[in-house]
């Protein structure tokens, strides 16, 4: 929460470099993103960040941020993201998520051997994504004029805490790999085929890194939160390290990737971890404001013109009902950055077409006048503007297009 002075400054700057810009329209404060990426690179060291495409779906923001030293690589979200980064130049793409895409994997088993250093790198978590991989080496058939590249894959760990046998999990539902014996068996198994590669391990800990552990006004369920996070943590750590020694007995691995923005300290610890994944750090969006570790700025944003005053009390502005995903409830709708004090109406929350926000600072709202919101999450803000202004000090100094504004839609 921002004190009313900054506010009122804050508010100011943001309305002087955007005077000529008609709303909606999304930014975002490069200086506040620097800022967060410095803070994201500092909590991680010494170890190099991943950076999460999903959250930020950009590519000319993404390219900034990997040119900077402490980025490394790419988490892409779908194949089809990764084949087209990698078409755009972006080297060592790992696809965080298996895929079932036939026409992708028919592509990917196509990419040549000379291109080594785009390095797309797909995830498994069973055999049955080899055997798609399989029928796709299958349908390419050999042609000896090609050389291709061998298919990298990389097992997908589960990082859930499991209680009382397994009838308490905690975590994302993900792989069902789980145990060293289990990631050993799936690891043999990759090693007896032609034309794949068994490159890496992760593990993504949803559960520590995506959930807040100050949940604003609930101090209970924070201390609940912690201490399931303290004890998934510990658990964690020592079964990957287990995970990651069985499996390097058996084939060398390039690389061994876990966390989030919100677990990069606890998880770049781990001597078993080679490197960390983050993503919506950088734009700072409003899940991630429930951290005690750090405070993100708020660097991604959106404004919406006022375009009617209903009565006292309520402005209502134009759009607004980009809910971010995950379970329904509260916390995934839009917050209101500025002006300081308006609140949605719980009756009508962020609408399709329109949303009413209440509150006596209403009242010195006219029509044309904007309302600053933040989104939820990160990347998916993107998926409704297709463009970003950059906005540095008291200057918009470029507009750059966001994955939509190329035409690219994956998720
Ligand atoms: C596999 C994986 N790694 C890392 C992350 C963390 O990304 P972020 O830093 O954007 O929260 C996610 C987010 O969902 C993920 O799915």
């Amino acid at each position: 929460m921002i004190t009313p002075p900054i506010a009122t400054a804050e508010l100011e700057r943001l309305e002087r470099a955007t005077a000529d810009l008609d709303p909606p329209f999304a930014l975002v404060d490069l200086d506040a993103m620097w800022a967060n990426a410095d803070d994201l690179q500092r909590r991680a060291a010494p170890k190099p960040i991943r950076l999460a495409s999903k959250s930020v779906r950009c590519r000319a923001l993404q390219e900034r941020v990997l040119a900077r030293e402490g980025f490394r690589g790419t988490l892409a979200f779908t194949l089809p993201e990764a084949l087209w980064l990698a078409g755009h130049g972006f080297e060592d793409i790992l696809v965080a998520y298996p895929t079932a895409d036939r026409a992708a994997l028919g592509e990917l088993v196509r990419l040549p051997a000379e291109r080594p250093r785009a390095r797309v790198t797909v995830m498994v978590d069973s055999v049955a994504q080899l055997e798609l991989i399989d029928a796709a080496l299958r349908r390419r058939g050999d042609d000896p004029s090609s050389s291709f590249a061998p298919v990298r894959v990389c097992i997908d760990l589960d990082a859930g805490y499991r209680a009382l046998g397994g009838r308490i999990m905690v975590g994302a539902k993900r792989s069902p790999v789980h145990t060293p014996a289990q990631a050993v068996a799936l690891a043999r198994a990759i090693l007896a085929r032609d034309g794949v590669k068994l490159v890496g391990i992760m593990s993504y800990e949803a559960q520590t890194a995506g959930l807040g552990d100050a949940p604003s006004g609930r101090p209970l369920r924070a201390l609940a939160i912690r201490a399931i996070q303290s004890l998934s943590a510990r658990e964690l750590a020592v079964r990957r390290a287990e995970v990651v020694e069985a499996v390097r007995e058996l084939v060398p691995l390039e690389l061994v990737n876990g966390g989030g923005t919100g677990s990069l300290e606890r998880t770049a610890a781990e001597p078993a971890i080679s490197e960390v994944t983050a993503g919506s750090g950088l734009y700072g969006p409003a899940l991630f404001d429930s951290y005690r570790a750090f405070t993100p700025r708020p660097a991604a944003l959106f404004a919406l013109p006022v375009v009617r005053r209903p009565g006292p009390g309520v402005a209502t502005v134009l759009g607004g009902g980009y809910l971010a995903s995950g379970p329904a409830d509260a916390a995934r709708l839009p917050v209101v950055h500025l002006p300081a004090g308006l609140r949605l109406d719980r009756r009508e929350g962020a609408g399709e077409v329109q949303t009413p926000l209440l509150g006596r600072v209403a009242d010195g709202l006219a029509v044309g006048d904007r309302v600053w919101l933040r989104h939820a999450k990160a990347g998916e803000l993107c998926e409704r503007f297709a463009s970003l202004h950059l906005l540095e000090g008291e200057r918009i100094v470029e507009e750059v297009p966001t994955y939509r504004g190329e035409g690219q839609c994956f998720l």
